[in-house]
C-alpha cells in the first residue's frame, strides 16, 4: 500500500459535535487542523441525536461560525412541563434562571452545519478513514497514523484531539492512565422521531407508573419523543402501534391530545453515566464523549462536548500564540467541574423521573420530590439554573476570553 506522511498543527479525531466545534474555533484563530472521522457524511449526517442548545452552547456555536441557520430554524424555549399523577406543571426555566433560555435545534443540524461551513472553507475534513491510531504524545512531535483512499498516512502534529466518542480509539490509547467511573442504569431510551406538529410547545417530561416518557421535537412540523424502555429491548416488540399507545398512556393528561403521525425513524439507546479523568495525557486531549457520557434525561451531552471545545479552543490559542501552556494545564480541571455538576443533574433528573422497579417507597419519595419541585421556587430554581447551563462564573472559573478566538 502506499504511504505518505502529512503535517498539521492540530489532529482531531472525530467529526461529531466536539470535534467539528473545536476545528471551526481553530479555524477562526488561525490554527490548522485535519479532521479524521471513520464514518461516511451521509452517515453522520443522518445519526438523529438529542437536540436541547443551552444558551452559553448555542453563542458558542455563533462563535464558531454557524449560527446563521441556528438563528433562523432555531426555537428559544423559556420553559419545560414536569408530568406526574396526571397533572402537568409548568416550570418557567428563564424566569427562575436569570433571563437565560434554550434553543430547540437538532445536534444533527449543528454537524450538518459545521461540515458545511468547513466544506465552504475548502479545509481538510477527511471521512471514511480506517485503521487510526495515535502515537508519541508524550514527547513534542506526536502523530496520527490512519488509511484513507487505499493509502497509508502519517500525519504529523503538535497536538491531537481525541473527539471519537464513547467508543473510538483515544481514550483506548490511554486506558492504563485514566480513572474511569461508571454507573449503568437499568432502563434505555426508545427514541422516535415522527411526522406530525408537537402537540406541546414544550417539553414535557412525564413521570408515570408505566415509565418515564418524553414530549419533545425538532421544528414546527417534527415531533421527538421518547419513551423508558428495557435497555435491551428489541426494536421488533415496539411496532409503531404500541409505541403511540404506551406513549398516549404516559403522557396524558386531562383536556389534551397527543398527535399521532407517521414514525420516520425510531431506535433504542442505554443510559450510562461515565467519567475518565484526566483529559489530557501529554499532547492528547480528550473532548465528548471520548470522556464522559450523561444519561439524556438532564439533555447535557451535546452542551458538554461543545463546552469541551470552547475550552480546548481557548487553551490551544494561546499554546500557538505564545507557547504558554497554562491554558492546556488547566483544561482537563476546567472542563471536569462543570461535567460532574452535569453527571449528578443528569443522574438527579433520572433517577427522580423513571421507574426502577416495583417498591411502593421509593415511588412515594419519588412523587414527593417532584411535588416540591413542582411547588418550591427554591426547587424549581435549582432544576431550571441547572437545565439551562451554569455560566463558567459559577465555577469559580473566569469566563473563557473570546479575544484570540475572535483575532
Ligand atoms: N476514528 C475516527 N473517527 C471516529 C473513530 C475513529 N476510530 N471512532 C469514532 N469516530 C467518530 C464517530 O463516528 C463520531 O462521528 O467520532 C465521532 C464522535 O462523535 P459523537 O459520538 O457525536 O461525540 P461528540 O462529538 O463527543 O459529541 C457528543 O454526541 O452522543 C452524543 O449525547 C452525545 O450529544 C452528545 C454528543
Ligand atoms: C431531544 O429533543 O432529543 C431531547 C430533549 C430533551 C432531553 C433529551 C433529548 O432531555
Amino acid at each position: 500500500m502506499a504511504s505518505e506522511t502529512a503535517h498539521t498543527q492540530v489532529a482531531i479525531v472525530g467529526a461529531g459535535p466536539a470535534g467539528l466545534t473545536l476545528a471551526a474555533l481553530l479555524g477562526r484563530a488561525g490554527i490548522e487542523t485535519v479532521v479524521l472521522e471513520n464514518r461516511s457524511r451521509d452517515y453522520v449526517e443522518a445519526r438523529i441525536r438529542a437536540g436541547v442548545i443551552e444558551q452559553g452552547a448555542a453563542e458558542i456555536l455563533v462563535e464558531a461560525g454557524i449560527g446563521e441557520r441556528m438563528g433562523e430554524e432555531g426555537i428559544v424555549h423559556h420553559g419545560i412541563h414536569v408530568q406526574f399523577d396526571g397533572e402537568r406543571h409548568h416550570l418557567p426555566l428563564s424566569d427562575l434562571a436569570g433571563g437565560r433560555h434554550i434553543v430547540i435545534y437538532g445536534q444533527t443540524e449543528v454537524v450538518k452545519d459545521l461540515i458545511a461551513a468547513r466544506a465552504a472553507a475548502d479545509l481538510p475534513l477527511q471521512f471514511e478513514v480506517d485503521a487510526v491510531s495515535v502515537h508519541d504524545f508524550d514527547g513534542d512531535a506526536p502523530s496520527v497514523h490512519f488509511v484513507h483512499g487505499g493509502r497509508r498516512v502519517e500525519l504529523r502534529c503538535e497536538v491531537i484531539a481525541g473527539c471519537d466518542g464513547f467508543h473510538g480509539i483515544c481514550r483506548e490509547a490511554v486506558a492504563d492512565r485514566v480513572r474511569i467511573f461508571s454507573r449503568e442504569y437499568p432502563y434505555g431510551w426508545l427514541g422516535v422521531l415522527a411526522a406530525v406538529a408537537p402537540s406541546s410547545e414544550e417539553l414535557v417530561y412525564a413521570s408515570h407508573e408505566r415509565g418515564f416518557a418524553l414530549l419533545s421535537l425538532r421544528s414546527p412540523q417534527l415531533s421527538r419523543l421518547y419513551i423508558q424502555c428495557s435497555p435491551d429491548d428489541d426494536l421488533g416488540a415496539w411496532p409503531d402501534a404500541r409505541i403511540w399507545e404506551e406513549l398516549q398512556l404516559r403522557l396524558a393528561v386531562d383536556g389534551w391530545t397527543l398527535h399521532e403521525g407517521p414514525i420516520l425513524e425510531k431506535g433504542i439507546t442505554p443510559m450510562r453515566s461515565f467519567v475518565a479523568e484526566p483529559m489530557r495525557h501529554g499532547r492528547l486531549f480528550l473532548a465528548g464523549d471520548a470522556a464522559h457520557i450523561v444519561p439524556p434525561t438532564g439533555a447535557k451531552g451535546l452542551n458538554l462536548a461543545v463546552n469541551d471545545a470552547a475550552v480546548l479552543a481557548e487553551g490551544l490559542t494561546a499554546f500557538f500564540a505564545n507557547g504558554s501552556e497554562t491554558g492546556l494545564d488547566e483544561y482537563s480541571e476546567r472542563c471536569l467541574r462543570r461535567i460532574w455538576r452535569a453527571e449528578h443533574f443528569s443522574k438527579w433528573m433520572t433517577t427522580m423521573l423513571h421507574r426502577t422497579g416495583d417498591d411502593p417507597f421509593v415511588r412515594r419519595l419519588q412523587l414527593a420530590e417532584l411535588r416540591y419541585l413542582t411547588s418550591s421556587d427554591a426547587a424549581a430554581r435549582t432544576l431550571a439554573e441547572n437545565y439551562v447551563g451554569l455560566p463558567s462564573e459559577f465555577f469559580g472559573l473566569t469566563p473563557r476570553s473570546h479575544a484570540n478566538a475572535r483575532a
